[in-house]
């Protein structure tokens, strides 16, 4: 039984900023999720054209913007430019988009936990990981609460483990990787992370015991319903990342 790995880290994590009841991935989305009370934040984060880290989900601008084609196409000078709220509401017409750098100040500044996704443009798994490793490793201070950095990409965490080898890191995913129901545990030990992030439903009682027999924590995405809340706490999982900020009360 190895010793589990150190989780500063609140239980309650809002995805993308604030869910769904704000623009994902933009300031004004991680100002709602924190004024409903959260302490942690889950982004996604992906290179520009130019070596800027922003923050976007998707690798097409078209669902999240009012443009259209590939994000990591365009330099930051060009993505700074678009219009990342119209498509959720009126009420965000004009959000802009963000680099990472901006919302590392932000929770800085606030004293917030970040959990960034590197979420690559396909083609850039390495790349995007070092860039993320680069940037936090020189912005985040030493005797903070680290990010903890996250892919669903093992040479993402590759990347990131060789800028940044201090700052913790999670492997996700979002179906058991072979027909025995296991996750990919070796993956996860062999990039040094101390976690694993997994689709909430995949979570059992033996898989749970296994990664914290492995000295790993365990943590879900996307938990948007009290029930599956409250089995995965019993489970004894340890965090969860959620778009319902409204629901949960992130007490702890
Ligand atoms: O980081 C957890 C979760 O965000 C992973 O899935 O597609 O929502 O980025 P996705
Ligand atoms: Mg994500």
């Amino acid at each position: 039984m190895t010793d589990l790995a150190p989780w500063p880290y609140p239980r309650w994590i809002a995805h993308r900023g604030a869910g769904k009841l704000a623009p994902e991935n933009t300031l004004s989305a991680f100002r709602l999720g924190a004024r409903h009370g959260y302490r942690m934040f889950e982004c996604d984060a992906k290179l520009s054209r130019d070596g800027v880290l922003f923050l976007m989900h998707d690798t097409d601008l078209q669902r999240t913007t009012n443009a259209r084609g590939t994000g990591g196409d365009r330099t930051m000078g060009e993505l700074a430019q678009l219009d990342a709220g119209s498509w959720h509401s009126r009420a965000y017409a004009g959000e802009p988009l963000p680099t990472l750098e901006a919302l590392v100040r932000w929770c800085l500044a606030n004293h917030l936990c970040l959990n960034v996704e590197i979420k690559p443009t396909p083609g850039q798994e390495a790349a995007t990981g070092r860039a993320v490793g680069e940037l936090l490793g020189a912005l985040w201070p030493q005797d903070a609460v680290p990010p903890l950095l996250s892919s669903f990409q093992p040479a993402s965490l590759a990347g990131a483990r060789d800028t940044a080898p201090r700052l913790p890191r999670a492997l996700l995913a979002d179906r058991l990787a072979d027909a025995a129901g296991d996750v990919d545990l070796c993956t996860a030990l062999k990039l040094g992370c101390i976690a694993m992030v997994l689709n909430h439903a995949l979570w059992n009682t033996p898989l749970v015991a296994k990664m914290h027999g492995a000295g790993l924590r365990c943590a879900s995405y996307t938990v948007n319903d009290e029930r599956a809340a409250r089995h995965l706490i019993a489970l004894g999982t340890d965090s969860i990342i959620t778009d319902r900020v409204d629901l949960f009360a992130p007490g702890d």
